[in-house]
């Protein structure tokens, strides 16, 4: 059943594309190869009668993914955050998707909150609202725990969304399949990959309970930030299609003159919105990747208030401090530094110029530190710094390039609440910060005990697989069918006590 139906989606999608005017700009777009272009038109041209109309009111890329239904303008929000595959123009485009729908009755989200908690939910709620927000893949209620009397957001999975999107995903497969095949250049643009990071993302928001566990390390991770909330889950009335966390009060930040009039200090806001993004990417590794106005409140405390964990990035350590020290070069105009950076980490093949790698740097960082203050961007200063690496051999992480597009939205955010803001003297502070904490003696002492915990966690084996290699090395004949376990001269708990006791000494000693 499932090769005709796909073949008969991507016919309907390409067919929706040819009737509402979309194809030409969406191949122009991707520069898709003459094969593609020609496979693309035979699949849309003769069955374009078959297509959805769509809204002719719309521009022909968002009249025909938002005719296409929810898993295609989900797929387009998260393709616009990848102008690496799709292009900037049609990345752009793209992001104009609106990820609005209208909502589902309240007895259903009941029925559903009841079938998955197993208590009436009038039993758990005193009060529950009709929806506050639809989108293509939950709906969000206002209420209020009938024990504690505490208000809460009940976030409710759309019913029979999951199976839906999960059918719209296998002809996306199927699709990118297609498209390899048909013309292996465009594997360049890794299609695969890219429906395999769709899928991922989908999964992750299809299943409430992941999005409270990203809400809870969130919330861990950033209790400690002045001015910045996290509304946070209350597990017991969670499960697989429903989420309840605590509501969060205030006024949207989509709304400048609603916050200045009652009073708050909007350049302070925006110097911590963009603030608190960068120290969650930098020091916990651990980032909101979705931080557009919809998703973040004022307090009438003045706090910052982020929701709706969908979405999360994450970049290890070592790229962390990687990054920091590129950004730290740029801030000090030092490009010299900057390549230096880049060849010690291995990110640009040791066979290219050092010298004129930083005089392509110097291309990047010059014209932005010349423009004025409040058109200095961070988010360019990436994109571009992306570009030249690219040009010099490396290929970009998608956590990178997450990163780099949240941080356009976030500058967005942060712009349209302060005009005037100066991101390089908001982002300094946090990234000197990050240096000192993370390349200082401190860190030193704090890498050296993480190696000698993880000595002292493999010390047991130690011992054994020493013995194992000499033996393997004196015996070749007998270590390939690998059947001998030599006896050991000294006892083997010994050696084990030894070394797990230098390795907790070594680790207590630096902690
Ligand atoms: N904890 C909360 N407190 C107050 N309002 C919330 C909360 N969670 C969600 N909302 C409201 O519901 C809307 C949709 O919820 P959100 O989690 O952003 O879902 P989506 O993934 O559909 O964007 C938000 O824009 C906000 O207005
Ligand atoms: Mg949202």
């Amino acid at each position: 059943m499932r090769g005709p139906h796909n073949i008969l989606r991507l016919i309907r999608t390409g067919a929706t594309f040819e009737r509402t005017g979309a194809m030409g700009a969406v191949l122009d777009a991707m520069e898709a190869p003459p094969r593609l272009r020609a496979a693309a038109r035979i699949v849309g041209w003769p069955f374009r009668w078959m297509g959805y109309k769509g809204d002719p009111n719309l521009p022909p890329i968002t009249r025909a993914i938002t005719a296409l239904g929810p898993a295609y303008i989900k797929f387009g929000q998260i393709l616009s955050t990848r102008a690496d595959v799709v292009g900037v123009e049609l990345a752009d485009q793209l992001r104009m998707l609106q990820d609005r729908l209208p909502p589902f009755p309240t007895d259903i989200a009941k029925s559903i909150v009841e079938a998955d908690l197993g208590q009436p939910v009038d039993d758990l709620f005193s009060e529950f609202s009709e929806p506050v927000a639809a989108a293509s893949i939950a709906q969000v209620h206002r209420a209020r725990i009938r024990d504690s009397g505490q208000e809460v957001a009940v976030k409710v999975v759309r019913p029979g969304i999951g199976p839906a999107f999960r059918r719209d995903i296998d002809a996306f497969h199927f699709a990118a399949r297609f498209i390899e095949v048909l013309s292996p250049s465009t594997r360049r643009l890794r299609p695969r990959d890219v429906v395999n990071h769709f899928e991922s993302v989908v999964s992750g928001e299809l299943d409430m309970r992941l999005e409270s566990a990203s809400a809870s390390e969130f919330a861990e991770n950033t209790k400690n930030d002045a001015g910045f909330d996290v509304p946070k889950p209350h597990w017991g009335l969670s499960s697989r299609r429903v989420m309840t966390s605590d509501w969060a009060e205030g006024l949207p930040m989509g709304d400048p003159v609603a916050l200045i009039a009652a009073g708050h200090d909007v350049s302070h806001i925006a110097t911590r919105v963009i603030q608190l993004f960068l120290q969650h990417a930098l020091r916990d590794g651990f980032f909101h990747a979705d931080m557009h106005h919809g998703n973040l409140k004022v307090a009438a405390n003045g706090d910052i208030i982020a929701y709706d964990f969908g979405i999360m990035g994450e970049i290890d350590e070592y790229t962390r401090r990687v990054y920091a020290e590129i950004l730290m070069g740029f801030i000090r105009r030092d490009y010299r530094r900057v390549a230096r950076v880049h060849f010690e980490a291995g990110y640009v093949p040791r066979d290219r110029d050092e010298a004129a790698f930083a005089r392509a740097l110097r291309a990047v960082g010059e014209p932005i530190f010349g423009a004025d203050a409040n058109r200095i961007s961070m988010a360019n200063l990436l994109a571009y710094l992306f570009e030249v690496t690219e040009r010099f051999g490396m290929r970009t992480q998608t956590q990178l390039i997450l990163l780099q597009r949240t941080m356009v939205v976030v500058e967005g955010v942060a712009r349209s609440v302060d005009p005037q803001l100066n991101i390089w003297d908001a982002a300094k502070p946090v990234v000197s910060d990050y240096i000192k904490s993370s390349l200082g003696p401190q860190a030193l002492a704090r890498d050296l005990a993480k190696a000698a915990q993880t000595v002292g966690r493999y010390g047991p084996l130690l011992p054994q697989m020493v013995e194992q290699a000499l033996w393997d090395r004196a015996h070749p004949e007998e270590a390939q069918l690998n059947v001998i376990v030599p006896k050991p001269v000294v006892p083997t708990w010994l050696v084990a006590l030894a070394f797990a006791g230098i390795g907790a000494a070594i680790g207590l000693g630096l902690r």
